[in-house]
């Protein structure tokens, strides 16, 4: 079983321990069923030989979940910049854009949805969109999709950009023209796409499912697809991978974006000011503060001092992500004595704490989830620290509680 869960390590990338091995291993003894195998070196003999089975292999092992303007925040931040940076400065072409992975389509549809609707002509836009599984490929391509794509309350795009057919909604043009479909391996060898192809990529929610090498290998490979000055989305949880790999977070809230850190360096500083100490010090934040959330159960009819208290925590998320980090750590431990115990002031000093690279963070985390058990934000970065510190199992376990969350996180987004 070890030497299969090596080939789909090196074949698609995938570790093991992130999907859980023992889960692994049930989907390849079924598998084995299908094809009569009985013993285990036989199956692997038969991957080893025959693609038609390998490809099955994948298909049963990848995770596809997806759904339209899944963290939506980043397709708000796509938007503002094609508007604000992107078309001022290209006064003819299209605006180049990588939704890699894919999944069935609700991406790079979800991108093209977006532009169009806030005035961007087909014209101007070319989505490419890359999925490693011909099974989700060949969905997209379809384009009709069921009420499990849909989440959240805001839906009005739907109205806009489907047909509905009974249950199903079928997208319709110009969001279809604007996207093209093909599959590829991210880290196969022929990889099809062309350097310095992309002015912005959305690579979200596939390098959690890497292992530290492959993370790396992936993140070279993102990075020699986008232009110089190119922007990354990625998924909440893999910011700070994006940042051990040479990328530094724009501090969009929520939109998960970030650049090459020295390019980002270079576009903050273009004439060349001396560095100060305040300057050197400056760091990109961990996924920022969410927005702040309501009271619920006995606290719903909310403390008189709630709003000012909210405006604080903003004011110290601002502070933090300018580099003033001890007024920041000075405005969240006021706000605890002043409030008493906070989700969200704990998870901003973590955030702090995490961003030096001090351990103490997890302490923070761990206070956060001790008021709120199921802090979406402060079980990823538990879980980013419980890999850093070889406990895979745990990592999991916190990613598995975090994505219980997901669907509740987007019905209030
Ligand atoms: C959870 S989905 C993410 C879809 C979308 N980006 C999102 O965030 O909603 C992960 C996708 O990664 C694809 N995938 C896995 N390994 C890949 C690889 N090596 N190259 C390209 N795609 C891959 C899977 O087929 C699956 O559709």
């Amino acid at each position: 079983m070890q030497r299969i869960e090596k080939r789909l390590r090196e074949g698609m990338g995938l570790d093991a321990t992130t999907i859980g091995s023992s889960s692994l291993q049930r989907t390849i003894r079924l598998r084995m069923k299908a094809v009569g195998a009985e013993r285990v070196e036989d199956y692997e003999h038969l991957i080893a030989t025959s693609a038609t089975e390998w490809n099955r292999l994948v298909e049963a092992v990848v995770v596809t979940e997806t759904w339209f303007f899944r963290d939506r925040q980043a397709f708000a931040a796509l938007t503002d910049m094609v508007l604000k940076q992107w078309l001022p400065a290209h006064a003819t072409g299209r605006a180049r854009i990588l939704s890699l992975p894919c999944s069935s389509g609700e991406e790079p549809y979800s991108i093209a949805m977006a532009l169009l609707d806030a005035g961007v002509p087909a014209a101007r836009l070319a989505v490419d969109a890359v999925d490693l599984s011909q099974r989700v490929i060949e969905k997209a391509l379809a384009g009709v999709y069921g009420k499990n794509s849909f989440r959240g309350q805001e839906l009005s795009y739907r109205d806009r950009h489907f047909t509905r057919e009974g249950d199903l909604y079928s997208v319709r043009q110009p969001a279809r023209e604007c996207v093209t479909f093909r599959q590829a391996n991210l880290l196969g060898e022929g990889f099809p796409l062309a350097r310095a192809s992309y002015d912005f990529i959305f690579c979200r929610n596939l390098l959690i499912y890497f292992d530290r090498v492959t993370q790396q290998l992936a993140f070279q490979r993102l990075e020699s697809l986008l232009v110089a000055g190119g922007t990354l989305f990625v998924g909440p949880a893999e910011i700070p991978l994006a940042m051990e790999n040479g990328f530094t977070g724009l501090n969009l809230t929520m939109a998960f974006a970030c650049r090459r850190a020295t390019e980002q360096a270079n576009a903050k500083r273009p004439a060349a000011p001396p560095r100060t100490a305040k300057a050197s010090r400056r760091v990109a934040m961990p996924p920022p503060l969410p927005k702040p959330t309501p009271p619920r159960g006995p606290l719903a009819h909310a403390s008189r001092a709630e709003a000012p208290a909210a405006v604080a925590l903003e004011q110290a998320r601002r502070l933090a992500d300018g580099g003033q980090l001890e007024e920041a750590v000075r405005l969240c431990r006021a706000h605890l004595d002043q409030q008493g115990a906070s989700v969200d002031a704990y998870y901003l000093l973590g955030a702090i704490h995490d961003a030096q690279g001090d351990p103490s963070a997890r302490e923070f985390y761990r206070k956060a989830l001790y008021l709120d058990p199921s802090h979406y934000e402060s079980l990823l970065q538990m879980a980013l620290w419980a890999e850093r510190e070889g406990d895979a199992n745990a990592a999991r376990n916190l990613r598995r509680r975090a994505q219980r969350r997901e669907p509740e996180r987007q019905q209030t987004s």
